[in-house]
């Protein structure tokens, strides 16, 4: 239903691009430091994670979807205590959330925003990060394997491969989440319309 994710990702490249001189909205879940550049808007689940972004697009150059948006949700929600007694056995039943970047693709006013999602894969890294770029619409799309305990969730540091729609890619070594987020915004700014230092 949910993961041990720390934000920290979603954060570093929201520094560095307020650093870089970008108005940023940080949509997420986590509690940050404050940061100069940055606002913050909290929001709890995936639904209102979607609500916040249709909500603060329009006119943005650029997304980046580090979220680890949960795939699964209860399907019902109980209004008041679930007794005991009354409920010997209780199956937990789970939907599917809707997935946050198709939704986006698909709306008009997000039509000019520049899109680099990420992908978290365990196995066939290149395959699903190229398969993932197509099926979501992206422009971009940074691939991490989370098999490894010493990078990605929770972790300062991560590893990856930034790839692109047409087809190039650029292996990110091992490094600081925030060095990598400045690694990124290097390859990726200068594909925006808008000149970015
Ligand atoms: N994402 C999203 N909405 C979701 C789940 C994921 O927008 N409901 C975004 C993530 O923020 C990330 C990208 O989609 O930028 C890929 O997420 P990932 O967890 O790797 O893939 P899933 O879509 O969950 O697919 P699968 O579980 O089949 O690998």
């Amino acid at each position: 239903i949910s993961n041990y994710s720390s934000g920290k990702m979603g954060f570093a490249l929201a520094s560095a691009a307020a650093d870089r001189g970008a108005k940023v909205v940080l949509i997420t879940t986590v509690s940050h430091p404050e940061h100069r550049g940055i606002e913050v808007q909290h929001v709890e689940s995936a639904q209102e994670m979607l609500g916040a972004l249709k909500s603060r697009l329009k006119g943005m150059d650029l997304l980046i979807m580090a979220a680890a948006v949960a795939d699964y949700r209860p399907a019902r929600r109980a209004n008041g205590k679930i007794r005991r007694e009354e409920t010997p056995t209780l199956n937990l039943q789970l939907e599917a959330v809707p997935d946050l970047l198709m939704e986006i693709a698909a709306d008009k006013s997000a039509a000019n925003v520049y899109r680099v999602g990420f992908a978290a894969e365990d196995s066939d890294l290149d395959k699903q990060v190229d398969e993932k770029i197509k099926r979501k619409g992206l422009d971009a799309i940074v691939g991490n394997d989370i098999s490894r305990h010493d990078i990605g969730f929770g972790s300062d540091y991560n590893e990856g491969v930034l790839i692109f729609a047409d087809g190039s890619r650029t292996d990110l070594k091992k490094m600081t989440k925030r060095e990598m987020a400045d690694r990124i915004l290097d390859l990726v700014l200068p594909k925006l319309k808008v000149k970015v230092h």
